[in-house]
């Protein structure tokens, strides 16, 4: 070949590799919307005018740019959740963690790219409770001229489970945090923002997808849901699991997949049924005896070409406190063997952290419930954002450094006689600081204080290792030893067992400021979170740019 034809050869390659990675663009109108999934009318916040809000679907390479106006009467963030932001942490979202809100009548340009990543996530308001309304899918699928890790399939779906309140989400937010504040129960579950034929009004206006007999279908289902884990089935099929929060798992198989707030699951669904019509369905998994809304979502896979109008056939879902079979599923999946998923084996920062609720004093004798971890109830500055004080190197007054590795006493944490002891919890903004590449364990203990429940922790910026998890008092003498350290599953949100603990690991190769909290609104509310704030490392790729121009002011 002559140096001419190498040249061109060359050029075309470049040309190719360039045009393999894309730039998506979006503009999000945040707005008002009139909808009315039940019997009455309701104005809700929305993107575009559609609930769910738009489908964002890219390759793993692109780069994705989304000019949110916010139309609406309030504050506004949106946070992608599960994605990386790899150097790109002014796009990450939480309201005054890393950007102060977008104030009605401005807007904002996210920029980040998708490295490195594949399967589903989704995006939400990360304000308020305003995320109940204003959210959507966002898919990232292989590069150009490479597969999935699996058969591939005829169609893809996103099936978004959502949670309805006949109420304005904003003031509910406030409401919650009362002084003894009742638990405000949602009216409805919803499949793709409908509630489904099982409720009044539903208008005939239940989502469906049509299937052919023999093909084999992409489920990319997430839990949008407000403060409900959610079982989901289908009647007559089984669904196999393939990846999970956009990583891979090994091929699980199952009649039942329950998911955290937070959290995604990928299914293969093959159309090998009785031709016919079937419910798929969702409703509540609750883990531990409260309030709650104990009504059903339903969508409809219906076979092409059949004519039947006989009712769908409805699966039976698991009792509400059928926490074996949700322990079972969450604990059963292994990351897709030899993909690649490393797990880190040397541990730099080791934190053990109980979570859950607890009390403070508010008012004439009365008490409030506030969340917490290691007894710090986490308060959200509101004169800077977190990420623009730790950039500016002036932090005072905003944050400080001093989260607690542990707890403030070792006591049976399980046990609510013994929780009664450290029911008091304190407000305070303190982080965890980390090194650059540091890498981080963290067991993660329910306690009994106020109540046990199942909290489903979701980590900004990073996915984790869920090495082992169980229930009752974690024992590093006992449960060490059975840490899976060759396949666990990778996620960005653990539903840590009630009553019970995760271990998880991650490597701290991000800098900028990353929430970690609890993934139930109405916990997020009181304060269950903190923060990493991860340092720059010692290269330009490994520091953090300066924010965009347009970043909002506080
Ligand atoms: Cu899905 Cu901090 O959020």
């Amino acid at each position: 070949m002559t140096r001419a034809m190498w040249l061109l050869v060359c050029t075309f390659m470049v040309i190719a590799f360039v045009a393999s990675a894309d730039v998506v663009k979006h503009t999000f109108r945040v707005g008002n919307l009139t909808v009315k999934p039940l019997c009455e009318e309701w104005v809700v916040v929305a993107v575009n005018g559609q609930l769910p809000g738009p489908t964002i679907s890219v390759h793993e390479g692109d780069t994705v740019v989304v000019h949110v106006i916010n139309e609406s009467p309030y504050n506004m963030t949106i946070h992608w959740h599960g994605i990386f932001q790899q150097l790109t942490g002014w796009a990450d979202g939480p309201v005054y963690v890393t950007q102060c809100p977008i104030l009605p009548g401005n807007s904002y340009t996210y920029r980040f790219n998708i490295i490195k990543q594949e399967g589903t996530l989704w995006w939400h308001a990360h304000v308020s409770w305003l995320r109940t309304t204003v959210y959507g899918a966002l898919i990232i699928h292989p590069r150009e001229h490479r597969s999935y890790p699996f058969i591939k399939p005829n169609r893809e779906f996103p099936i978004i489970l959502g949670e309805w309140w006949n109420a304005n989400v904003v003031n509910l937010e406030a409401e919650s945090r009362l002084p003894g504040a009742a638990v405000n129960v949602s009216d409805a579950y919803t499949i793709n923002g409908r509630p489904g034929d099982l409720y009044q009004c539903a208008n005939n206006n239940t989502y469906t997808i049509e299937v052919v007999h023999g093909k084999t279908y992409l489920l990319r289902i997430i839990n949008a849901a407000l403060n409900n884990e959610l079982f989901f089935m289908i009647a007559g099929h089984n669904l196999t699991v393939v990846g999970i929060d956009a990583l891979y798992t090994d091929p699980y198989t199952t009649d039942v997949v329950v998911l955290a707030p937070g959290q995604t699951t990928d299914v293969l669904l093959v159309a090998n049924a009785t031709p016919g019509s079937y419910y798929m369905a969702a409703r509540a998994y609750l883990s531990a005896p409260s309030q709650f809304d104990n009504t059903t979502a339903t969508a409809i896979l219906q076979y092409k070409g059949v004519t039947s109008v006989a009712t769908p056939l409805m699966p039976v879902l698991p009792e509400f406190n059928d926490t074996p079979t949700a322990h079972k599923f969450y604990s059963n999946i292994t990351a897709l063997s030899g993909w690649g998923y490393e797990v880190p084996l040397h541990v730099d920062v080791h934190m053990f952290i109980t979570e859950g609720l607890g009390m403070e004093p508010c008012g004439q004798n009365a008490t409030c419930t506030l969340g917490s971890m290691n007894n710090e109830s986490f308060q959200l500055p509101t004169k800077l954002s977190m990420l623009e004080a730790h950039f500016s190197g002036a932090v005072q007054g905003i944050f400080t450094d001093d989260f607690p590795d542990t707890p403030p006493l070792v006591f049976d944490y399980t046990n609510e006689n013994a929780s009664q002891l450290i029911s008091t919890t304190r407000k305070s903004t303190r982080v965890k600081r980390l090194a650059y590449n540091s890498t981080v364990e963290m067991v993660f203990q329910n306690t009994a204080i106020v109540s046990v429940q199942s909290h489903p922790i979701h980590l900004h910026g990073f996915d984790f290792f869920v090495l082992a998890q169980g229930f009752g008092n974690y024992d590093n003498a006992t449960h060490r030893s059975t840490f899976n350290l060759v396949n666990p599953q990778m996620r960005n949100t653990i539903a840590v067992p009630v009553g019970g603990w995760a271990v998880i690991r991650f490597r701290a190769d991000n800098p900028g400021v990353w929430l970690i909290h609890c993934h139930l609104d109405v916990h997020l509310s009181w304060g269950f979170a903190t923060a990493f704030v991860v340092d720059n490392g010692p290269t330009p790729s490994s520091t953090l740019p300066p924010p965009p121009a347009d970043l909002p002011r506080c």
